[in-house]
């Protein structure tokens, strides 16, 4: 297994590209089940977890072409076709490898009227139910089984629109009964709905398609069923945890970075926080440039929450920040119980960090010792790495493979701008 080898107290300096964002084009690759017509995908990340989805498109008879590179509009295109759909089932093999592949559920059922979903797997922070999917496409008249691990759906008369209001909010059940609903007949009205801007992107990319939708970033949408949908071109909007993650990295060394193809608006939870903090972000024409004005950077609290709240997937790059500033900061995780792994990893580096269930208490020090330290999970992972960038001497980075997952080329992005980061192959 790959691990990652950081040598800290570089500076960071320069200008990285900001990818496409995993979580808005794994729920687009998806779409592509609701139509016969080709579907194009531009800016589309280079990531483990797009090939993984890719592996259970096919499976279901979607052709799969990428072309193109970098980011942007023009970068990565990937055209996707399900001309036909050849098999409703997506086997536990290639599901337990990701969550978001459960999103196939929706579409399926929505296209064939039947769909045999294995129960997802994924990151280890939590258990993770889907039960809130199964209950809004059963709200939309499925009837649903569980069998061996397996979700087995089935629509006689095909799905019907429904009210169905969310008792908590959820990323990736508002996305599946979003798509199941543009196919569905009548009217939907999801309430309490999740506002990210994955699903607004998503939203939007299935109007392009024909889908008559309503609300999208607000926590209400409502979706009028069409008989069928077209192809489309669509641009992936830009990767709002790894803009995230490059302010911080910046911060934690006291560089001064330019970050281009990203937008301010989708890190403004985390803006005000830096700010707090003492960092400098500022908006440019392509993006966002960040700097810190040298002082030591100051503790702040912090809690996370749905959209338009600071995001869970920052949670752990934060802390990774916070370790090191002045005064004592207090983190609570409200969305996963299972989120503060990354803390005794830290701890072997020299933090000072408390836990109590949800809450993490964070006794800044001055500076981080390198260690060898094990990630847990995907957002775990690149925390461990910018705690190696502040930090005194080598970290050792090991289980990587998370970190392929979701970050595109992130030493190569990192050196570019003056880390001392390199990759060793095992
Ligand atoms: C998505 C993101 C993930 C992010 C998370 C929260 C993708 C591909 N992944 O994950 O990076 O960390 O949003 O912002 O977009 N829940 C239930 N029952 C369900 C579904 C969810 O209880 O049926 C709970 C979860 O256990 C969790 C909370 O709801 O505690 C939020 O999860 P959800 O928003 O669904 O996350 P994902 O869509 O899986």
């Amino acid at each position: 297994m790959d691990r990652i080898r950081v040598i800290g107290g570089n500076r960071l300096q320069g200008r990285i590209n900001i990818s496409g964002a995993k979580n808005a084009a794994l729920p687009l690759m998806v779409a592509s089940l609701l139509t016969d017509e080709p579907l194009e995908l531009a800016n589309v990340p280079h990531l483990a977890d797009i090939a993984s989805l890719t592996q259970i498109l096919r499976q279901q008879g979607t052709t799969c072409s990428m072309s193109g590179h970098g980011s942007g509009a023009d970068g990565r295109v990937l055209q996707l076709h399900t001309k036909k759909v050849t098999s409703t089932l997506a086997p536990y093999d290639l599901v337990r490898k990701m969550r978001a592949s459960f999103l196939v559920a929706g579409p399926l059922l929505a296209r064939c009227g039947e769909a045999t979903v294995s129960l997802p797997g994924g990151c280890a922070i939590g258990t993770r139910p889907v039960d809130l999917h199964i209950k809004g496409l059963e709200a939309m008249g499925a009837a649903i089984e569980l069998e061996d691990g397996y979700v087995h759906a089935k629509t006689k008369t095909g799905l019907k629109g429904a009210r169905y209001v969310f008792p908590v909010v959820s990323v990736g059940a508002t996305e599946n009964l979003i798509m199941a609903a543009a196919l569905a007949k009548g009217t939907t009205v999801l309430e309490n709905a999740a506002r990210e801007p994955e699903i607004v992107d998503l939203g939007h990319c299935l109007q392009a398609m024909g889908a008559q939708i309503d609300g999208l970033g607000t926590s209400t949408i409502t979706i009028e069923g069409v008989t069928s949908l077209s192809g489309a071109r669509h641009t992936v909007l830009p990767d709002r945890i790894e803009t995230g993650t490059f302010l911080l990295a910046a911060a934690i060394t006291g560089g001064a970075v330019d970050l281009v193809d990203t937008r301010a608006d989708l890190v403004g939870a985390l803006l005000p926080v830096l700010a707090a903090a003492g960092i400098n972000v500022a908006e440019t024409p392509h993006g966002l440039s960040v700097e810190r004005n040298g002082a030591r950077h100051l503790a702040v609290d912090v809690e996370t929450e749905p959209y338009p709240g600071f995001p869970t997937d920052l949670q752990a790059q934060l802390m990774a920040f916070l370790a090191t500033a002045e005064g004592t900061s207090r983190i609570k995780e409200t969305i996963f119980e299972n989120r503060f792994m990354h803390v005794p990893e830290m701890m072997r580096m020299g933090a000072d960090i408390e836990t109590d269930g949800q809450l993490a208490t964070i006794h800044g020090v001055q500076r981080l010792k390198g260690a060898p330290v094990m990630a847990t999970d995907l957002r775990a992972s690149v925390s461990l790495i910018l705690a190696g960038l502040g930090a005194e001497g080598e970290t050792l980075v090991s289980r990587v493979y998370h970190l392929d997952r979701g970050f595109e080329r992130i030493e190569e992005k990192l050196s570019a701008v003056g880390a001392q980061i390199e990759r060793l192959k095992d």
